[in-house]
């Protein structure tokens, strides 16, 4: 089984010093950074768009792992595939027209994904998957970083893994939404391939022996 990878949040470093965050993810030997685009409408907080992530990019070599939280995020790819993103995902509750702007993406040349909410079942996803690279779930309602994960969710990564394996396919699970050192075996166990990490990695003080430690879990 291939290790976990890990994607620590910059929405918890210390925004008055987010190139020091993005050097505190990499010698932790972290895979990805991720971004969380939030607009102050589809989410109720506001963080950063295209020109930090641009500004970002010049400062960092790991591949820029951008999820969107904003209304209508078909209007924005170009600008964030622009800006530097390697992977854009985007909410399937805020794009009716989901599987076209997969494939847009894609063209981009970014790997896709798609976002479901708490709440947002996976019924119907299978038409989605054969365009999607990686599909986010989401652990906590999105919006804010330390929250606790919602439990009931894992249930819906186990049944997500059980399609994915039944239809052969090669799509990433990304896991988002209070998770750390206590319960980051359960969501793997779960099938997780990507975990999202915000205020845990963020708060601990060994940052190098958590994504170890996270690596060594299967
Ligand atoms: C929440 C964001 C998350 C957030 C996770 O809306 O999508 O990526 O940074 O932070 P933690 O790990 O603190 O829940
Ligand atoms: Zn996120």
């Amino acid at each position: 089984m291939k290790p976990v990878l890990i994607a620590p949040s910059i929405l918890s470093a210390d925004f008055s010093e987010l190139a020091g965050g993005l050097q505190q993810i990499s010698a932790a030997g972290a895979d990805w950074v991720h971004l969380d685009v939030m607009d102050g409408h589809f989410v109720p907080n506001l963080t950063f768009g295209p020109p930090v992530i641009e500004a970002l990019r010049k400062r960092s070599s790991l591949p820029f792992d951008v999820h969107l939280m904003i209304e209508q995020p078909e209007r924005w790819l170009e600008q964030y595939r622009s800006a530097g993103a390697d992977r854009i995902s985007f909410h399937l509750e805020a794009c009716p027209h989901a599987h076209r702007y997969l494939c847009r993406v894609r063209e981009l040349g970014a790997g896709s994904g798609i976002v479901l909410n708490p709440q947002t079942s996976i019924c119907g996803l299978e038409y989605l998957l054969p365009v999607c690279d990686m599909v986010l779930l989401m652990t906590v309602n999105p919006g804010f970083g330390g929250q606790s994960c919602i439990e009931a969710v894992i249930e819906k990564i186990r049944a997500l893994r059980h399609l994915i394996d039944r239809l052969h396919l090669p799509t990433l699970i990304q896991v988002d939404g209070g998770i750390d050192r206590t319960n980051a075996q359960t969501i793997i166990n779960a099938g997780a391939d990507v975990l999202v990490m915000g205020s845990a990695f963020f708060r601990d003080s060994d940052k190098s022996d958590l994504v170890r430690q996270l690596k060594h879990l299967t």
